[in-house]
């Protein structure tokens, strides 16, 4: 079965073609970084604008890359939500369009999801149940993924998520957008020197971001910070520390099978070396371009939902603050 995937929830435009929920006939990314950069974050207003120029040309790019014709194609899993509600819009508009006009069935997929069945498409095989840590820009979850479709969601974050910590600190260490990718270069020539706070929580599977970033505030605000990728690599170290004695306290707990990384964060080369070496259990990470927002997870994810026979109507309608849960 070959499921078009399209995604527009962010600031990326993407459509991808997916065969069988595992393999990756195409998968096409208009980033619209640049755009965004010069705001030092995004704007809404204009990313759907973006996405209303982006899509077509996307879409067809991911047809010919995949050599298929609408004739091949079996069905459209399109992102509903979380997301911004204008650019998930572009998406789910389009998506309907196609389907009345060519006659495919269509399936909403939740984004968040989407990131899970990015797990999919690595080739290795997944042994269910397994605990997902999915950190992305608006999101730090820990999931008990059960079965497909069937989560148990047992932390999450109670004020930033990791990648919106990222994202904060670079900007306060001057380093520009988007601040994951900025704050991980700049660790790489610094050391672990400054010491940061770390909130455990403990009793609890949540996390909590907003003391680190207030601790580099006070420290960047008294001119503590001399050298921006000491302070990078310290913060980066304080985020991944906390990600990952959580996550494997979970694989324990819950006696899984494995671990999953998930979501933008989860491109972070420290927190996949680190969750590697700490976890008990066999760990699976996307390669990073599916671990940043993508289609072909959702057209993975699209194809679990409709072998589950959940196809969507022309009424559907994007839902922004959709949970996993
Ligand atoms: O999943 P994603 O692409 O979009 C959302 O669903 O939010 O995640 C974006 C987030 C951003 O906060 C970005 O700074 C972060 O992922 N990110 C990273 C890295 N690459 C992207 N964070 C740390 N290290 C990276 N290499
Ligand atoms: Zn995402």
């Amino acid at each position: 079965m070959k499921v078009l995937g399209i995604e527009t929830s962010c600031d990326e435009t993407a459509a991808a073609v997916v065969e069988d929920g595992c393999r990756i006939l195409s998968n096409q990314i208009a980033s619209q970084v640049d755009i965004h950069a010069r705001y030092g974050g995004i704007v809404p207003e204009v990313a759907s604008r973006q996405h209303t120029l982006s899509i077509m040309p996307i879409i067809e790019r991911a047809m010919s890359e995949a050599r298929v014709t609408w004739d091949d194609l079996d069905g459209i899993a399109v992102t509903i939500g979380p997301g911004l509600a204008g650019s998930l819009l572009t998406g789910v508009n389009v998506a309907k369009a196609i389907s009345l006009g060519r006659g495919l069935s269509i399936t909403g997929v939740n984004h968040l999801e989407g990131h899970i069945y990015a797990n999919w498409l690595t080739g290795d095989s997944l042994d269910l149940p397994l605990v997902c840590l999915i950190v992305s820009g608006g999101h730090s979850d820990l999931v008990l993924v059960k079965g497909h479709h069937d989560y148990v969601l047992l932390g999450q974050t109670r004020d930033d998520a990791a990648g919106e910590a990222f994202d904060k600190a670079s900007r306060l260490l001057g380093l520009g957008y988007p601040g994951g990718p900025a704050i991980e270069r700049a660790a790489r020539s610094g050391t672990v020197s400054i010491p940061l706070p770390r909130a455990w929580l403990r009793g609890s599977h949540d996390f909590s971001f907003s003391g680190l970033k207030t601790a580099l505030l006070r420290l960047v605000e008294d001119g503590k910070i001399t050298s921006a990728q000491d302070a990078a690599a310290s913060f980066q170290e304080a985020v991944v520390d906390v990600l990952v004695t959580k996550t494997v306290a979970v694989a324990r707990e819950y006696h899984v099978k494995q671990v999953l990384l998930a979501g933008g964060v989860a491109a972070n080369s420290r927190l996949r070396q680190s969750l590697t070496e700490a976890s008990p259990l066999p760990v699976l990470v996307p390669e990073p371009i599916l671990c940043t927002d993508n289609a072909a997870m959702i057209a993975a994810c699209g194809y679990f939902q409709f072998r589950a026979g959940k196809t969507d109507s022309l009424d559907m309608d994007v839902i922004p603050n959709l949970r996993l849960t």
